[in-house]
């Protein structure tokens, strides 16, 4: 059967861009930076972002372009011996990401609908923010909203490339833009919002640890999409034709535009209502409504806001979702329809346990249940919650590897055919492919195994 295709650049630069902005963004990156000291982490992020996120989305779009076929698929045909282990790990990468992203995609979706039927219509901004902790804990609700967000997910992978991931990208992201710019305005022009922009913008590092910089690189992968295969995915579905540095580009700016206003958007609220910046996973949630109540047309804009972010979340799902249904039909034979339904199944139960865990299960961790004594005091990954497990486990460790060695491949192993990929038809010459290659072989390596190597 014929490979599916995008049908122009545009398709490719808009499910690319719907991929990278979702979440990550505006859901993670504010609480994240709220976490981590604010400004110092703002700094190491676009650091982060420009020199080896860059260099990683640009690695992705070559080997996939080159190889037209799935992560595991795309490195046995280019370079074959170990390397197919990469994408095998990013396949499994997918699976942990996408069990507790669509928790939190489940979580938009009813605030949307909260929105709707005046849920989030009290005007004391302590009583918005205790709301999210009411709807957190309530398991049914909270589980249903998960399976919903996943049905939509493989409703609309099942789709294939140009009738669902295409279209869905279109339209909604450049209102999704507008919106947060409005709610960005409105929330640096609240009294008292001058104290969260410093912490925003203002670098104290003094604050800053091994695990702040570990916590920005592995937010750099996670924003734009890397280190799993999902960049690498959308780019085998692209004809010869286009100009992958410059879409590289593009990508990364508009991703990184958006976390920044998101983080203007969510921080100096955080301020002015004298909420706490580092509360972790709830800040968006628990942030923004108390903005809303201080618009007019407030439900209008709560609702437009909660959809738009659950459909730019859907549009990264897809992008999550894809490597793995793209291996099981190229590699295994198994048809789009099985192959998406299975996996919809199996990742949703996989998410359940994320899916308590800010409610009734807030208690648990890998130490408890395991009884780890005082040795693991310094891991960080086994104190978590499950769905804070999850993320750091995939964002702090999985990707960041994953980028890696997609880096070292591009770098050492086909770095004449990644070269002559990157400058193909469409774009012509490409002059920093001297400077690309370097950071391929020694810069990423070297830093993100730094990274990691101290941080854990
Ligand atoms: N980049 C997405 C976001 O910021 O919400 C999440 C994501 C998508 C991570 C695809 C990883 C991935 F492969």
């Amino acid at each position: 059967m014929a490979r599916d295709h995008f049908a122009t650049r545009l398709g490719f630069v808009l499910a690319a861009a719907g991929s990278a902005v979702g979440l990550g963004n505006i859901w993670k990156f504010p609480f994240m930076a709220g976490q981590n000291g604010g400004g110092a982490f703002l700094v190491l992020y676009l650091g982060f972002v420009l020199t080896i996120g860059l260099s990683v989305m640009l690695a992705e779009f070559t080997v996939g372009r080159a190889a037209q076929r799935n992560p595991v698929g795309a490195f046995r045909q280019l370079g074959g011996g170990v390397w197919p282990v990469a994408g095998f790990m990013g396949v499994a990468a997918g699976f942990v990401i996408l069990s507790f992203y669509s928790v939190v995609g489940g979580w938009t979706i009813a605030y949307a609908i909260k929105a709707l039927t005046g849920g989030l219509s009290a005007s004391d901004p302590q009583v918005l923010g205790a709301a999210f902790g009411a709807f957190i804990s309530e398991p049914v609700g909270v589980i249903g909203f998960h399976a919903l967000f996943m049905v939509l997910t493989v409703w609309i992978v099942l789709g294939g490339i140009q009738g669902g991931i295409e279209r869905a990208a279109r339209v909604l992201m450049p209102l999704l833009a507008i919106l947060v710019v409005i709610l960005a305005v409105r929330a640096v022009t609240l009294p008292g919002a001058d104290k969260g922009l410093q912490f925003f913008l203002a670098p104290d590092w003094s604050k800053v640890t091994w695990d702040t910089v570990n916590a920005a690189l592995g937010q750099a992968f996670f924003s734009l999409s890397l280190g799993m295969g999902a960049m690498l995915t959308y780019a085998s579905y692209l004809q010869r034709s286009a100009d992958l540095p410059k879409t590289a580009v593009q990508v990364t700016l508009m991703d990184t535009g958006f976390a920044v206003i998101a983080g203007l958007m969510v921080l100096p609220a955080v301020f002015a209502f004298g909420f706490d910046a580092g509360a972790g996973p709830g800040l968006t949630f628990i942030t923004l409504p108390a903005v809303f109540a201080q618009m007019p047309a407030g439900t209008v804009f709560a609702f437009l806001f909660f959809a738009l972010l659950a459909i730019a979340a859907l549009t990264s799902a897809v992008s999550i979702l894809e490597p793995v249904v793209a291996y099981l039909i190229d590699e295994r034979g198994i048809g789009r329809r099985t192959a998406t339904l299975g996996m919809g199944a199996v990742i949703w139960l996989l998410g359940l346990p994320s899916a308590l865990s800010l409610g009734p299960w807030k208690d648990v961790t890998i130490a408890k249940v395991l009884s780890l004594g005082p040795d693991w005091a310094e891991v960080n990954l086994v104190h978590k919650d499950i769905l804070g497990a999850m993320d750091y486990l995939a964002s702090n460790i999985m990707l960041p590897a994953g980028g890696v060695i997609i880096a070292l491949f591009v770098g050492w192993a086909v770095s004449e055919r990644a070269v002559r990929e990157a400058s193909a038809e469409g774009g012509g010459a490409f002059p920093l492919a001297g400077l690309w290659i370097f950071i391929c072989r020694f810069v990423a390596p070297a830093a993100v195994l730094w990274v990691l190597i101290n941080g854990l």
